[in-house]
């Protein structure tokens, strides 16, 4: 399963960069606003610093010439580009002739909420359904499980649409992997938290105070020059 960070931030894709965990980067029409400055120059600096492919969202979700046209349009600006199409009829027509007009083109389908959409995505050979689950998760009263069903309508008919999962907190974020998510993206703020569990930082505390009860603030380092291992 592979990690995207969803961000347009250089300065967070550097951090999550040089933590080793990511594969590529999301955007969204959000996300690249919040940037500010130029459109192109945001999506640029993105794509600069991301360590593999990044997802671009087209404008718009009812005018399919218009999409087609983007996606075309973003195709040139990049090979690294993932093209996002909105989850829409219009969308769903536009992925339909993009993939029949060049299937080489990455082609994934936005913002979608439910079992029966995601069928209608793979149907029209998009490469990859963008699940809004994450999101969805934190608003509905019940927990928002998916990703098992659609896993086992697209092995079932054998489509090779990839799933990629809105990560949150930890708990939905393996909820998510476990079900069969390809890819999960995760914006930094919650990425953050994954690192964290209580118990972990309880056990850290209590080795370390068991160490320091008998060796104070000595590491390994700390015996001089010694460096001789078991004798064989
Ligand atoms: C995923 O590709 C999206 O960019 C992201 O998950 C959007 O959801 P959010 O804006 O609610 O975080």
């Amino acid at each position: 399963m592979q990690l995207y960070l969803d961000s347009s931030s250089p300065e967070e894709i550097r951090t999550a960069v040089a933590w080793g965990v990511i594969d590529g980067v999301t955007t969204n029409l959000s996300l690249i606003a919040k940037a500010g400055g130029e459109m192109r120059a945001a999506l640029r600096a993105v794509l600069a610093v991301s360590p593999g492919p990044v997802f671009c969202q087209v404008v718009g979700w009812r005018d399919v010439a218009s999409i087609k046209e983007q996606a075309h349009w973003l195709r040139r600006f990049s090979d690294r580009l993932i093209i996002k199409i909105p989850m829409s009829v219009a969308g769903i027509t536009a992925v339909s002739q993009l993939k029949r007009e060049d299937p080489t083109m990455q082609l994934a389908v936005t913002a979608v909420s439910s079992v029966a959409q995601a069928y209608l995505v793979a149907k029209a050979g998009a490469d990859i359904v963008a699940l809004f689950n994450g999101p969805l998760d934190l608003e509905q009263d019940e927990r928002v499980r998916i990703v098992a069903p659609i896993r086992a309508i697209y092995d079932r008919a054998h489509f090779p649409t990839r799933i990629l999962s809105a990560g949150r907190f930890a708990r939905s974020f393996g909820e998510f992997a476990a079900d069969g998510s390809d890819i999960i993206t995760i914006r930094m703020e919650f990425l953050k938290t994954l690192f964290d569990h209580a118990f972990t930082d309880k056990r850290m505390l209590a080795f370390h105070a068991d160490w320091q009860k008998a060796h104070g603030d000595k590491t390994w380092l700390s015996g001089g020059e010694d460096n001789s291992g078991p004798a064989s």
